[in-house]
């Protein structure tokens, strides 16, 4: 065995198989979000669900401007799909909310954590596609159950008023997630780059467990139903 063969290199799994992976590790913390919990099985109210669409309206504004910023990269245009823009949803959900004279919350610190996070990524064109995946590969996935649980819980029509952030026109699911793997695995990024995106998928992760979490700290207090 001369000295530079070496052992064979294993072969890396498809890039999507690795953000899959790591979704898999990062997925039982952020779904076992207690606020989550209480917010889908009816134990919250509509002020408390106002507080997400609050965070989540100011974390999609700009991750929505970063997309809009890279709509002519080579690697993160590859994934400006105009079917997947949330801000005209949330500015829907939160008037409705309003109009029901439902208060609307300040972003919270982890909210502005992530937005600089966020903001950050101007110059890394790949580490957005971490961020993009997490929030939209989320939301076309369990997003879906978790709206229709919150308009179930709440009196809210499923797909309707108040809950629009989960209606995705024009995309299946299935066929979506399979063509968005494809594009993962043809980024053309070396096995370095390829490290460093999957290390801000966690970090991506760990940032909305921390938007959930702030989210429990807060509200919970206020809901006696949900400590008992
Ligand atoms: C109650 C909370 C949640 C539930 C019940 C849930 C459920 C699911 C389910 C059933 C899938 C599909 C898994 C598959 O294709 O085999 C999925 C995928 C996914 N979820 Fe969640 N989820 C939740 C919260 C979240 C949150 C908060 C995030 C991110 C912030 C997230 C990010 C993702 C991503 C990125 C995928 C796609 C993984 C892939 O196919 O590569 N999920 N989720």
């Amino acid at each position: 065995m001369t000295p530079q063969s070496g052992p064979p290199a294993t072969a890396q799994p498809p890039f999507s198989q690795r953000f899959r992976e790591r979704s898999i590790l990062m997925h039982r913390e952020t779904g076992g979000s207690t606020y989550l919990a209480a917010l889908t099985d009816g134990r919250l109210d509509l002020t408390a669900y106002a507080a997400l669409v609050s965070q989540h309206t100011v974390i999609y504004r700009t991750l929505e401007q970063l997309g809009d910023a890279f709509a002519d990269d080579p690697i993160a245009g590859k994934f400006a799909f105009p079917e997947l823009a949330r801000r005209p949803h949330l500015e829907a959900d939160l008037a409705f909310l309003q109009a029901r004279g439902i208060p609307i919350s300040e972003p919270t610190e982890a909210t502005t954590r992530y937005v600089e996070r966020l903001t950050e990524l101007a110059g890394w064109p790949a580490g957005f596609v971490a961020h993009h995946y997490v929030r939209y590969l989320g939301d076309i996935s369990g997003g879906q159950a978790i709206g229709r649980q919150v308009a179930t819980a709440y009196g809210l029509v499923p797909g309707g008023d108040g809950v629009r952030f989960y209606v995705f026109d024009n995309v299946k699911p299935k066929p979506f997630k399979e063509n968005y793997r494809a594009l993962l695995d043809a980024a053309p990024l070396d096995e370095r780059e390829q490290d460093e995106v999957l290390d801000e998928v966690l970090l991506a992760y760990r940032l909305n467990v921390e938007v959930l979490t702030e989210l429990a700290e807060q509200l919970l207090p206020h809901y006696p139903q949900v400590a008992s």
